[in-house]
């Protein structure tokens, strides 16, 4: 019998019985044990702690605003932000150590060379962390961006010839044509007077209606008129934005109740429809007629990304669920559609800001152009207009629209330098930080297109220049996103001169993507009369 338990009696004023002793003693030890425990689990958080600290502490660490808050608060996402990350990287160089409040830490990484070992790591040992993309999941589910372990390597693998050049070829014809329907816009919009327009809001519905067109075939004719699943993959964007600033709102229970969290999932459950209705057609077509006849009939016509996920097998033979393949095209339209109309109005933009360049990317085009009877770029044209490829590029690296990517480290990584990034660790890999470290890049804020000349690419160290990431994670979809991102700039610099709105300053804002606050305005003036412009049956 314990000490103790005759005064736990005596406190609820109950008679003693052995029965009740016993009980009571028993419960005692029970919470002893508990206690214990708990003790003991803190003792070890607190020792895992400890020495982590101290294995971190080769890191440097910039002053933090107190014990408590650590760095909180300190990385803005604004223009100012993006200056104090400048700052961050011309005073160390390689990497810092950042706090989130007392407990939590992450390494910023900012130079190839600590960036390396992390990005080209196995995905089992460094897989993704999803700081960023959480709130994506219910729209995105398992899909390539979001997966991880397993079902990622088994994905990946299948998805993989989806990108070959092969089967993005005919996406050229795609290309030109939602390039044409923007600009036929285009050139209404400014003969009725508007002349300076907003880049970002324009390229993106010519990504999207093109990403439509090549994932499930389908025109929407969403850049004339209003598309409820286009407007659907607009609003969750901005929806997701808004609550990673609304810390209250990352808990699910309270988001779902508020107007937001009920908006989110609206558009959740109109983009899921669509997408399922797709799938569910297709596969029922394939299944009415069979494989062989299937594959047929698809003979001399686009084939799109859901046909190609329907056809994907694993080693074993296995296809992709239905679910499956609803994700990974999820996936592609949120992945593909921001991500490329970043990269295309922040080249405009520094076209728009260095008119010598801009006018050097037309002479080339023109050239190219001299001899075709129409006004389309073909795969083969790609490889022919080198110094616009150069000026996509600089423009990736000052601009990249994707601005960093987090991985955690389930084991420890070794430097070059001999420090080690201890398992259990966040890394935030910063593709901006490396892209803008005056170590790697000389005079970084300078748009100069000509480090992407062959003579001098050759000394860029790998992994200088990685807006697509690197590594096994990498993007998946480059190929199609430097193919549209060609095929925009050629045809747009051939029928407009793009000019900077001077009364609409630009402030770099990095969200999902690197926009700029409101909007970016360039005025457009069109260069003559061309075939895009002239009025002619859908070809789609
Ligand atoms: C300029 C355009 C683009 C940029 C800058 C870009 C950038 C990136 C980056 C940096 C990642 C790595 C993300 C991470 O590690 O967390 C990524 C992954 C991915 N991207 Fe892109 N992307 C672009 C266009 C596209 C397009 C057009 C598609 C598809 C049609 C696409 C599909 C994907 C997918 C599926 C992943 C996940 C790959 C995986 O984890 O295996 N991206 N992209």
């Amino acid at each position: 019998m314990l000490p103790l338990t005759d005064w736990v009696l005596e406190l609820l004023s109950m008679e003693q019985t052995p029965f009740r002793a016993y009980t009571v003693s028993a419960l005692l030890l029970a919470l002893l044990a508990l206690l214990f425990r708990t003790l003991l689990q803190l003792g070890s958080s607190w020792h895992r702690y400890y020495v982590n600290c101290q294995r971190l502490r080769c890191f440097p660490e910039p002053p933090r605003r107190n014990w408590l808050l650590g760095h909180l608060g300190m990385g803005q996402n604004t223009e100012e932000g993006m200056q104090c990350v400048d700052e961050l990287i011309g005073r160390y160089s390689h990497s810092c150590l950042w706090w989130f409040g007392p407990w939590f830490p992450i390494l910023r990484l900012f130079h190839p060379e600590v960036v390396k070992p992390v990005l080209l790591e196995s995905a089992a040992i460094a897989p993704k962390d999803y700081v960023f993309y959480g709130f994506l999941k219910p729209w995105l589910g398992d899909g390539l961006l979001l997966s991880n372990g397993p079902k990622w390597v088994r994905h990946r693998r299948m998805l993989t010839p989806a990108f070959h050049f092969d089967i993005l070829k005919p996406y050229m014809k795609i290309f030109n044509q939602s390039t044409d329907i923007m600009h036929a816009k285009w050139r209404r919009l400014v003969a009725s007077g508007s002349t300076s327009l907003d880049m970002f809001g324009q390229v993106s519905l010519m990504t999207l209606d093109s990403l439509q067109k090549c994932v499930f075939s389908y025109n929407s004719n969403c850049q004339e008129t209003p598309s409820d699943y286009i407007a659907a993959i607009l609003e969750l964007s901005s929806l997701v934005v808004r609550r990673q600033h609304r810390l209250l709102l990352h808990w699910d229970f309270l988001y779902y109740l508020t107007p937001d969290g009920r908006r989110f999932q609206r558009a959740c459950d109109t983009v899921h429809r669509f997408t399922a209705n797709v799938v569910q057609q297709r596969h029922q077509a394939l299944s009415h007629l069979g494989r062989e006849a299937w594959l047929k009939s698809k003979q001399g016509k686009t084939v799109d990304f859901i046909d190609i996920l329907l056809s994907a097998k694993d080693e074993d033979g296995q296809d992709l669920s239905d679910e499956d393949i609803a994700a990974e095209a999820d996936t592609f339209m949120f992945e593909g559609h921001d991500t490329t109309a970043s990269g295309l109005s922040w080249v405009l933009y520094n076209l728009a800001c260095h008119p010598e360049y801009q006018e050097r990317c037309r002479e080339e085009i023109k050239d190219l152009m001299r001899d075709k009877e129409s006004e389309e770029i073909e795969w083969e044209d790609l490889s022919q207009m080198p110094f616009s490829t150069m000026c996509i590029k600089e423009s990736l690296r000052l601009h990249p629209p994707v601005t960093a990517v987090s991985r955690r480290c389930t084991e420890d990584i070794k430097m070059p330098d001999g420090r080690v990034l201890p398992k259990g660790n966040v890394c935030l890999i910063s593709i901006y930080g490396t892209h803008h470290n005056p170590a790697v890049w000389p005079e970084p804020q300078v748009y100069n297109p000509h480090r992407f000349d062959p003579e001098n690419s050759k000394n860029q160290p790998p992994l200088a220049f990685m807006p697509f990431s690197a590594g096994p994670r990498n993007c998946i979809g480059q190929n199609f996103a430097m193919a549209e991102m060609k095929v925009v700039l050629a045809l747009t610099l051939l029928r407009f001169a793009v000019r900077l709105d001077e009364s609409r300053p630009v402030r770099r804002k990095p969200e999902l993507i690197l926009r700029s606050e409101n909007g970016l305005w360039l005025h457009l003036e069109p260069l003559g009369l061309s075939r895009e412009s002239r009025p002619s049956a859908p070809r789609f």
